[in-house]
């Protein structure tokens, strides 16, 4: 079965009641499960991992390379500002990589208009909240680049 891996960076698992106006109202819970039963439509295997830890984001991302993973949906929160060694690591990767950002970071701070992991995506979503989740697993099941 093809297999997805969905990442999600530090202070994601707040989502819900962490800056709902910014982010949404929706928990990771719900955002996983939606993901969860539109890859079961499509017939892809979906795992969902959320971390704080830069290395441990790094280690799925590693894993990944191993395990069959054909793509990653990655929303590297604020380590994609930051994050060389994530970047690193995504590049090691051979499947197909989609960043995703709930918010439009580009209308945000300018720290937040830099990416790291855009210099290895294949596709950049922001600003659609939890349905840039969907678009990306969508674009995924479909595939190509
Ligand atoms: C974010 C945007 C980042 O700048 C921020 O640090 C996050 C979440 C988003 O999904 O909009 O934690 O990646």
């Amino acid at each position: 079965m093809n297999k997805a891996l969905v990442l999600h960076g530090p202070n994601l698992n707040l989502l819900g009641t962490r800056q709902p106006e910014i982010y949404g109202h929706e928990t990771l819970e719900d955002i996983n499960n939606a993901l969860f039963e539109q890859a079961a439509l499509g017939g892809w295997e979906v795992r969902c991992r959320q971390s704080n830890h830069e290395g441990e984001l790094i280690d799925l991302i590693q894993a990944a390379r191993l395990d069959g993973t054909a793509a990653i949906i990655i929303n590297p929160a604020a380590y994609t500002h930051t994050s060389v060694a994530i970047l690193d690591a995504l590049n090691a990767f051979e499947g197909r990589v989609i960043e995703v950002h709930l918010s439009n970071v580009h209308r945000r701070e300018s720290f937040r208009h830099h990416s790291y992991v855009s210099l290895r995506a294949d596709g950049v979503i922001a600003g659609l909240g939890s349905q840039g989740y969907r678009a990306a697993l969508e674009a995924v099941m479909a595939g190509g680049r």
